[in-house]
């Protein structure tokens, strides 16, 4: 059964040593524990019985919040789970009074592109050569 819980440190210290094996994540240990301990920073994982296949968080600034990433298991995708952590993250930004949600992605992200559009997530500018090469995105979405 696939559920969703808020995000700790035992459960980051679970999947500390494959976050780049298995999710691809861009952001060492060190910088997401010092985020997880961020207080207006909010993190769900997704857990298919005790093992975690994804997760995302956003950083609070009321009446915005930023999506800061959502991360799904590299064998687990494309089976709706970052869809509904992604149902989750809003309804809880939403919970805490967020009116905007924002984010950025690679330009040449287009799986998560597709599912920032699937939620009706809007362009709103880009950041020219943000990734080096590549440009960022900007998105917003009214909640
Ligand atoms: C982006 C990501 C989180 C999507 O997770 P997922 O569990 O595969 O997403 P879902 O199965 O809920 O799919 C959501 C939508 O994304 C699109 N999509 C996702 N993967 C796709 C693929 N391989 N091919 C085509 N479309 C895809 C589809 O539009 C899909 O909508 P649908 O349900 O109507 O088909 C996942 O690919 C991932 O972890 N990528 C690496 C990390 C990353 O880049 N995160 C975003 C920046 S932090």
């Amino acid at each position: 059964m696939i559920t969703i819980s808020k995000m700790n440190l035992d459960d980051l210290n679970q999947i500390k040593n494959i976050l780049f094996s298995d999710f691809d994540d861009f952001w060492n240990y060190s910088i997401f524990k010092s985020e997880l301990e961020n207080s207006n920073s909010y993190y769900l994982i997704a857990k298919d019985n005790s093992k975690i296949i994804g997760f995302g968080g956003i950083k609070v600034s009321i009446p915005d919040a930023d999506i800061m990433n959502i991360v799904v298991r590299k064998n687990y995708r494309k089976h709706g789970i970052g869809s509904f952590l992604m149902r989750e993250l809003i309804n809880f930004a939403s919970s805490l009074g967020v009116k905007n949600l924002f984010l950025e992605v690679n330009e040449k992200n287009s799986y998560a592109i597709s599912l920032y559009q699937k939620f009706n997530f809007k362009e709103i500018s880009i950041r020219k050569n943000y990734y080096n090469e590549n440009n960022a995105i900007i998105m917003k979405k009214e909640i």
